[in-house]
């Protein structure tokens, strides 16, 4: 059975009557570009194989109703104009967020089955994959005017102002915009965008994830934590966002001497050199060297992610350096940090070396043990029927 057959023989056992349509929406892998999105810098992410399916209809009583094959006898229900940030929580807070910043579009309500096998809590954006399937959904069924910029940042307030994680645009963006094979190149200021070719396979490379077993939450903690710091050297600093520092040498301002004032140049000093890596990744990707050269790249934003923004794990370092001691072109986690996945850039013939490498040095130092698989570059949301 198609995943979108699933979706809608799952709806008409929870609703019992036809969907309006399937959509989907993928998860994704950063190729390089951390923490730069909310500091209106650049980023490089691949969408993922792995989506959320969204099957939705409209109704007449007024009530948001949500189901998720994942959650199973769980069936959440709100009149849309109760809708309010935190309520509901949980999975639903991002579909109820989405049909929240749309609610004048949908005052009949909408009930919504999602089914997805992006997995949570890996730095894979599933939760970008969930609201972005819905997004997309209301978008084709009652906001047609509605381009799709505008349409990230309806997923982007679901998870700022309705689950109250404060993101960027990153993974909706990666979500909607991603092509298959190819790697997105988004200036988050601007929004412009590059649909950069990424065919690794042809030079004999491949792009593992590493799933280290530990999970994170961005609605609570370190995550808003270093944005507000970026915020604060901006501020000193006097630009708009950390995307306006030329380089490294403008950042001196910020060592003032103090203990928070080596933090921020810390902090700034990750955002300023990321930018220059995603430019310089991009720039070996578009050219003919071959694209093992973006190894080193991607091991460099690691260490700046470990040292300078200090969001790394012992598993995630572990998961990294393993990585390359077993021959890696390059390693480096993911996403919002303190915990989830690395990618690692191998040569394929490598791949069963590096990944018995990692899960040994796992079973050693007593960590779960992690899960691999190979990106491939996919499409962006789509309505499937
Ligand atoms: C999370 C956020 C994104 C981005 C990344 C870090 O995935 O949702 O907006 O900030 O972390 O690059």
């Amino acid at each position: 059975m198609s995943e979108a057959e699933r979706a809608r023989q799952a709806f008409r056992e929870a609703f019992g009557g036809e969907p309006e349509g399937v959509w989907a929406a993928p998860g994704r892998v950063n190729v390089i570009g951390e923490h730069t999105d909310y500091n209106e810098g650049f980023v490089l992410p691949v969408a993922l194989p792995h989506t959320t399916r969204a099957a939705v209809a409209r109704r007449h009583d007024g009530l948001v109703a949500l189901v998720s094959a994942q959650h199973p006898g769980e069936r959440v229900q709100a009149p849309v104009a109760e809708l309010a940030p935190g309520r509901p929580g949980g999975w639903a807070g991002y579909p109820a967020g989405v049909v929240d910043a749309l609610r004048d579009r949908v005052p009949g309500g909408v009930s919504v089955l999602v089914d997805g096998d992006v997995p949570a809590g890996m730095g894979l954006s599933s939760s970008a994959a969930l609201s972005c399937s819905v997004a997309l959904a209301l978008r084709d069924l009652v906001a047609p005017d509605l381009p799709v910029p505008a349409l990230v940042d309806v997923a982007r307030r679901a998870e700022n102002d309705f689950v109250g994680a404060p993101t960027g645009i990153l993974d909706q963006s990666a979500a909607l915009l991603c092509t298959a094979g190819h790697a997105l190149f988004l200036d988050t200021r601007d929004r412009s965008t590059e649909q950069v070719p990424l065919d690794l396979a042809a030079a004999g490379l491949e792009l593992l994830v590493v799933d280290t077993g530990t999970t994170h939450d961005h609605a609570t903690g370190g995550y808003g934590d270093r944005r507000r710091e970026c915020e604060q050297a901006a501020e000193r600093l006097g630009v708009r966002a950390l995307r306006d520092v030329p380089d490294v040498a403008a950042l001196a301002p910020l060592d003032d001497g103090t203990p928070q004032g080596a933090v921020l140049l810390r902090r700034a000093r990750h955002v300023v050199t990321e930018d220059a890596r995603v430019l310089e990744v991009v720039r070996i990707l578009r050219g003919t060297a071959d694209p093992a050269a973006i190894g080193p790249v991607l091991t460099a934003g690691h260490a700046s992610l470990r040292d300078d923004f200090q969001i790394s794990t012992v598993e995630l370092d572990t998961a990294v350096d393993t990585a390359l001691a077993a021959g890696a072109a390059g390693a480096r986690m993911v996403g919002g940090g303190f915990g989830g996945s690395a990618v690692v850039l191998v040569d394929v013939d490598r791949t069963p070396a590096v990944a018995a490498a990692i899960a040994d040095r796992f079973v050693r130092e007593g960590y779960r043990a992690p899960r691999t698989s190979a990106v491939v570059p996919s499409a962006g949301a789509r309505r499937l029927s």
